[in-house]
């Protein structure tokens, strides 16, 4: 549902929760300093008009009520001292006052986006696998950390601003009418045509500012996309087209940022102009006033002071204004994260041993409108070795992605021992299931933190255990720093094979039922991939296992193996079995890849 602007703001607002009590302050000692601001004159006024004058005192009750509580006119008149003292005074406890708010500010400011961070980023990791598979890493980074910073540039300054305008308005009013009704009412009535531009303007910038996230966002992509692909950019000798697009997208951004800019600077001078303006009308009809005995010059030089206290904040109104606009692209933007929705009852639900038979019972399946299984069947015994064999994209990967509850099938059901996976718990599921995916993601930290990634503090023997069942044992003790050779941007660029490995080794620490490879031994040689299968055999025990693999010498010696296409099982049984279907899937690619092998 699309919120109305104002309660976009309202939402910002809203993410101070827990730290209200401190805005809140921080706005009432707004007040205070306005209080200050607008009484400060007062006194330079009465020293000028009746210490300095000898003209009755004409002041409000609370004032005449302090010159009286520090002698009487009289007195004052032979000791000036006490109102500079006065003044001075006020200054420091403005000083105070602005030094208390100012810190309350921040850390309501600071402290209520770090919770926010904190809660969108325990979102993103409970949204859903599909959630992830189409969304733009750029683009998220680009929310949680800019369109965050704009939410707290205005709990933190923008909202203040906009507090102290309403306040000094309100404040202001009421003590310039108290002076003068005339030079009151010019000094508001010319604020409208101020605000009237900054409206107009505010509506075009907000416009601006949205097309502006959105070429930043594209820019991160360009970004992002190039970083993670820079071997694919470079081998390809892509780098020339690459600069090229990415100039493309900054040079869009940049004029962007233009609009933006000459719309702001269009708008400082329009106002600067209307304040001029201002100034020059208070100055000419005060000096009529105070010539025409109607206005004392203490008051008139009050005024004026008031004048140039309204000038710098109406001025900045307009800002305040274009920050509205991007806070609501930014809330807007945030709450499209946070709507969407959390994968459901990630932590309900039963949680039986997984290692019973699976079954895929007609199960329907596409992304999208693209189906991708058709009335699909499988049977797979507990503890057995199955592997499944198959084209690009027939659906390997995605039946394993259904057994683990990332994503759910349109029709049919799987069940583990019996139950339906829709009873169990899925962390548990996931937990119990573990999964070498076809392109293995290793963190940018030590090969032992990778490979023991199942607990917070990794073991190291078992660690070990696990490599030494993975093969990769060897090649990690040939780095200079081992196990504590880090990984990735940082560290050392493992080759695709050692890659796949040490994902391996990571799928072997822990306790699970059932084991995935997924294409994980297209990297390594054959001899490695025989020696791998071998330590597997003896780890395994009783934990079912499926191997998906493109080479028939890696199925063969699988329990069952199935033939996946058109989403569905063609063939399936051992490898014998199958090699006895004439004209058979599995024997054709068998012939294929010995004929292969044997011409090499
Ligand atoms: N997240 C996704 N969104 C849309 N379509 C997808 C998604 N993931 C996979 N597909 C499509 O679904 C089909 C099956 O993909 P899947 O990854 O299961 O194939 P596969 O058998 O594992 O292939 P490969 O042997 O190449 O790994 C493919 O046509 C693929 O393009
Ligand atoms: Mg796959």
């Amino acid at each position: 549902m699309q919120l109305k602007k104002r309660s976009k703001l309202g939402a910002a607002f809203h993410y101070t929760k827990g730290f209200r009590l401190t805005m809140i302050i921080s706005f009432l000692l707004i007040g205070v300093e306005l209080i200050i601001s607008f009484v400060s004159p007062l006194i330079m006024s009465v020293t000028i008009d009746s210490v300095l004058g000898f003209n009755p005192l004409n002041v409000a009750w609370y004032f005449r009520w302090y010159i009286v509580l520090i002698g009487g006119v009289d007195y004052i008149r032979e000791h000036l001292w006490l109102m500079a003292a006065t003044l001075l005074g006020m200054q420091v406890i403005a000083g105070v006052v602005r030094f208390v708010r100012a810190k309350l500010n921040t850390h309501a400011g600071e402290g209520s986006v770090r919770e926010l961070r904190n809660q969108l980023y325990a979102h993103i990791q409970r949204l859903p696998f599909s959630w992830h598979a189409t969304s733009q890493t750029g683009d998220i980074i680009q929310r949680a950390t800019n369109d965050i910073d704009t939410i707290r540039r205005f709990n933190t300054g923008v909202l203040l601003e906009f507090v102290r305008t309403i306040l000094m308005l309100i404040v202001g009013s009421a003590i310039m009418f108290t002076i003068d009704t005339t030079l009151a009412s010019i000094t508001l009535g010319m604020l409208v045509p101020v605000f009237l531009t900054s409206v107009l303007f505010f509506r075009r910038i907000n416009k601006l500012n949205n097309e502006l996230e959105q070429t930043e966002g594209e820019l991160f992509t360009v970004m992002q996309e190039n970083l993670t692909g820079i071997r694919v950019v470079r081998a390809f000798g892509r780098s020339a087209f690459e600069a090229q697009k990415f100039n493309a997208k900054n040079d869009e951004n940049c004029r962007r940022i233009l609009k933006v800019t000459n719309n702001f600077s269009l708008l400082w001078a329009l106002l600067d102009i209307l304040c001029g303006i201002e100034i020059a009308v208070i100055m000419i009809v005060g000096i009529y006033l105070v010539v025409g005995k109607q206005l004392t010059v203490g008051m008139f030089t009050a005024f004026t002071t008031y004048v140039f206290t309204f000038f710098w904040p109406i001025r900045g109104f307009g800002r305040v204004l274009s920050q509205f606009s991007k806070t609501v692209v930014a809330v807007s933007r945030i709450e499209e994260i946070f709507n969407a929705e959390e994968e459901a009852d990630l932590d309900s639900g039963i949680t039986p041993p997984i290692n019973g038979d699976i079954e895929f019972k007609d199960v329907c399946f596409s992304y999208g409108t693209v189906p991708v299984l058709d009335h699909f069947n499988m049977k797979i015994k507990g503890g057995s070795t199955v592997a499944f064999l198959g084209g690009t994209g027939s659906g390997k990967s995605t039946v394993t992605l259904l057994l683990q509850r990332l994503y759910e099938p349109q029709s049919g059901k799987i069940t583990i021992g019996g139950i339906d996976i829709k009873d169990i718990k899925k962390t548990h599921l996931r937990n119990r299931i573990s999964m070498v995916m076809q392109e293995p993601f290793l963190y940018s930290k030590t090969i032992l933190q990778n490979i023991g990634i199942k607990t917070r503090q990794p073991d190291q023997e078992l660690c070990e255990t696990a490599a030494k069942y993975a093969c990769v044992h060897e090649d990690i003790m040939s780095f200079e720093d081992k196990y504590e050779t880090v990984v990735g941007e940082r560290g050392v660029t493992l080759s695709g094979g050692q890659k796949q490995r040490v994902a391996i080794a990571r799928a072997l620490t822990g306790e699970s039922d059932v084991l995935i490879f997924d294409d994980s031994l297209s990297a390594v040689d054959t001899k490695t991939d025989a020696s791998i299968r071998d330590a597997l055999k003896k780890f395994r025990g009783g934990v079912t296992t499926i191997i998906i693999s493109h080479r028939v010498t890696t199925l063969m010696e699988a329990d069952r193996i199935y033939v996946i296409k058109n989403g569905k099982v063609a063939e399936e049984g051992t490898h014998e079995e199958l090699m006895s279907i004439p004209n058979g899937i599995y024997r054709k690619t068998f012939n294929i890849q010995s004929s292969v092998v044997e011409g090499a």
